[in-house]
């Protein structure tokens, strides 16, 4: 599928988003191994959350109402998922992979983890090593642990982990299988990253505690199932609050959206960069706080974003380079080296891309510059296989003078299948061809 896009247009209106990526994993995987039902609403229904309700399902799980965003999971309680006869396929999620060895790591059976060929690049040490302390047996290709992954669980150690890098995945994978582990499982963050899965894991009724960088989980805990209201992905309504910033004149508000604060990096960043946001009727829904959030466009400067922004930042960094081409000034992107180990190499790809439209940009080890002010001019661009680039490219295309081509763009539908509808009804000229 192609995705063509004509520049200029403002946008203007309200919108509502799809469930969040992240919360809908959780969701069906706290489910799955607590006691009794767990009620998911507003659920994503797109294929890295199908891909997670697929693997559950060939563990045993039962799961009402598959492909429709108003779940049931059927828990199965504690560590007592079947065996599948077949690999699990994660598809091209990376948070199905992780969460999930987390899980498969207290039992004691075999089990393969394997995905697309984005998936089969991406590093799974972080998760694996961690895993083996606690006392699982886990085989990956390579030091790093490329997938196919081999685990064989069963009974764990509790243990106190240090993360190398700031990455809720790798967090959540310790915590869930410290869940089964006898006595306190201690992570160390280095920043502040996505705590969804601590949120979560109180409503289930789990002992967790958070003091600043640490989390603490005791184990073993029975979790019980509960019901999850998914607010709107930030990250999937960024796209389209980025752009109405850019664009003069566009005045656009995502409704029910989450503002976690460790999700809500881009909104500080779009203040710094001039935009006016406001964000209004907040409240809280199922441990998550949420909230309308309304985005006036203007004259954008050119910002710094490093250090602790980036893991509040992470997914939203794209979409944020899009928009700096038309920023007065330079906008600098660095300590995102994790950038080039997510779906694609998100720094090469949006450097190259944005470089097709006639951007100046300039790649960095650990992020980019990004020169603002240059004329775009609509041209063929990739996705390489990667949503977020494919989105964030459109973006920029709503920025240049004539038509851009999104080539490879059926990824939007891992985390968004709907987003060139909602990006037409805000006004902008796009085509899915
Ligand atoms: C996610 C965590 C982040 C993020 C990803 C979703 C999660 O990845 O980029 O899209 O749901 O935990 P890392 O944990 O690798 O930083």
């Amino acid at each position: 599928m192609k995705l063509i896009v004509r520049g200029k247009a403002k946008l203007q209106g309200a919108f509502s988003v799809p469930g969040d990526k992240s919360v809908s994993h959780r969701a069906l995987l706290l489910g799955a191994i607590a006691s009794g039902e767990t009620k998911v609403e507003n659920c994503l229904v797109a294929e890295d959350v199908l891909s997670t309700a697929r693997c559950l399902q060939q563990l045993g799980v039962q799961i009402d109402g598959f492909g429709t965003p108003s779940i049931v999971v059927h828990g199965v309680g504690g560590a007592n998922l079947k065996q599948s006869d077949e690999p699990l396929d994660c598809g091209n999620s990376g948070t199905t992979m992780r969460l999930l060895m987390g899980i498969l790591a207290a039992h004691t059976f075999e089990s393969w983890l394997t995905g697309d060929s984005s998936l089969q690049k991406r590093p799974m040490d972080r998760v694996a090593i961690p895993l083996q302390r606690m006392g699982a047996k886990v085989e990956g290709r390579t030091e790093r642990y490329l997938p196919p992954i081999r685990i064989r669980g069963g009974k764990l150690r509790s243990i106190e982990w240090a993360l190398p890098v700031a990455s809720a995945q790798a967090k959540s994978a310790i915590l869930l299988a410290g869940l089964f582990a006898d006595g306190t499982t201690l992570v160390y963050e280095p920043a502040p990253s996505r705590d969804h899965t601590e949120r979560m894991l109180q409503a289930f009724g789990a002992k967790i505690f958070v003091k600043g960088l640490t989390v603490a989980v005791v184990g073993p805990a029975k979790l019980k199932g509960t019901t999850v209201i998914v607010p709107g992905d930030p990250s999937s309504a960024a796209f389209f609050l980025c752009a109405a910033a850019a664009i003069p004149e566009s005045e656009v508000t995502a409704l029910g959206i989450s503002v976690n604060p460790t999700r809500s990096g881009y909104l500080e960043v779009l203040k710094e960069m001039g935009a006016n946001v406001i964000v209004h009727n907040q409240r809280t829904q199922g441990g998550e706080p949420v909230a309308d959030v309304t985005v006036l466009g203007s004259k954008l400067k050119g910002v710094t974003i490093l250090g602790d922004l980036i893991p509040r930042t992470i997914d939203e960094l794209p979409v944020l380079a899009a928009i700096a081409t038309a920023a007065e000034g330079t906008t600098v992107i660095r300590d995102a080296q994790e950038l080039r180990v997510k779906e694609s190499d998100r720094i090469a790809a949006m450097v190259s891309e944005l470089r097709q439209l006639g951007a100046q940009v300039e790649e960095l080890p650990d992020g980019m510059v990004v020169h603002g002010g240059s004329k775009l001019t609509g041209a063929e661009v990739q996705s390489h296989g990667d949503h977020r680039v494919a989105m964030a490219l459109a973006i920029a295309g709503l920025l240049a003078e004539g038509e851009t081509v999104i080539h490879d763009a059926d990824c939007v539908a891992i985390s968004f299948p709907q987003f060139p509808q909602v990006l037409a009804s805000l006004g902008a000229e796009v085509e899915v061809a």
